[in-house]
């Protein structure tokens, strides 16, 4: 479809239909078209810009479909307008444009094995692909989904990694352990090693703070995955969230619109840039 810069701009009414308090301060909410039907389809990796009225608009990515044709998102509360988020309640209306962005692009790693890097709520854009790429288990060799967190509060979605482990490898690990945690502790890069990475016909799917993507793909790297296998979601400040006003640009790339999800060969050398 031709993208509509005026209508693109515009937020269309959901409806806050349910709302999960999450852990580490998040909140997942299913939203949903305030005039009925479902939502538009999204590809993994793909975000909206979601308008808390009167506060202001946030590039939030879609962590799943919901059962009646909504978006889940997940929002962390950092600041005025994702508090204003995170304290929607059930049948409060918010402004949704979108989905924008590229997406991971999971046929790129059939017949290889996967490797699914999460930190911190970088989990929420990779739980689509997570999903996709278990619906689809025969397509791909093994597969290996490693979660860190700063502490056992940062772990989202704390119920499905137990599901998941009934169809692949999966792995979590935080920074700083406290008493209720009994499982593995450091950064994820530790997990790398636990997993019997085979460099030649591995496909990494890696998203968290860019401290964390730079050290994943630089450790990926160094076990010889090519660059061009590692993709990356970069999360830059957004304002328009279509290409109009600049303020996501990261060297000669636009992130909303050449991104979020880009691989490591294309970011590389731009990651050294930091935040303007
Ligand atoms: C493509 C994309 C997808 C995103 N997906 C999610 C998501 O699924 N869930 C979620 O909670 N957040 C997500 N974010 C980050 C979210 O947009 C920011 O947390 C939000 O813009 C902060 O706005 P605020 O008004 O609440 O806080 P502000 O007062 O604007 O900022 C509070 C703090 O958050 C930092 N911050 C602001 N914007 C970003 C950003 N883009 N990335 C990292 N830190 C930021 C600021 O530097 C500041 O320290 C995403 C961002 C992008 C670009
Ligand atoms: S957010 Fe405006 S150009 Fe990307």
């Amino acid at each position: 479809m031709t993208p509509d810069p005026i209508q693109d701009m515009v937020p269309e009414p959901y409806r806050v239909r349910a709302r999960r308090p999450d852990r580490g301060e998040a909140v997942t909410l299913t939203l949903e078209p305030a005039g009925g039907g479902a939502a538009p389809p999204f590809r993994p990796g793909q975000f909206t810009m979601i308008y808390a009225p009167g506060v202001g608009e946030i590039p939030v990515s879609i962590s799943g479909r919901a059962r009646h044709g909504g978006y889940l998102q997940t929002v962390r509360d950092v600041g005025a307008v994702s508090h204003a988020l995170c304290r929607a309640g059930r049948g409060d209306v918010v402004g949704v444009r979108g989905p924008f962005g590229t997406s991971w692009d999971l046929a790129a790693a059939e017949g290889m094995d996967v490797i699914v890097a999460a930190g911190g709520l970088g989990l929420a854009p990779l739980r689509p692909v997570i999903r996709g790429l278990l619906a689809a288990r025969a397509r791909y060799r093994r597969i290996a989904v490693l979660v860190g967190a700063r502490d056992p509060g940062g772990l989202i979605y704390p119920r499905e990694p137990a599901r998941w482990a009934r169809h692949c490898d999966v792995r979590l690990t935080v920074d700083r352990p406290d008493r209720t945690w009994s499982g593995h502790t450091g950064l994820v890069t530790t997990l790398l090693d636990t997993v019997g990475l085979a460099p030649e016909r591995t496909y990494a799917y890696v998203c968290g703070p860019e401290v964390m993507m730079r050290a994943t793909a630089g450790e990926l790297l160094r076990r010889g995955v090519p660059a061009g296998r590692i993709a990356l979601s970069l999360e830059r400040n957004m304002k328009c969230g279509i290409g109009r006003c600049g303020h996501c640009q990261l060297g000669p790339l636009f992130t909303c619109l050449d991104g979020p999800v880009l691989s490591y060969a294309e970011v590389a050398a731009l990651l050294e840039v930091s935040e303007l």
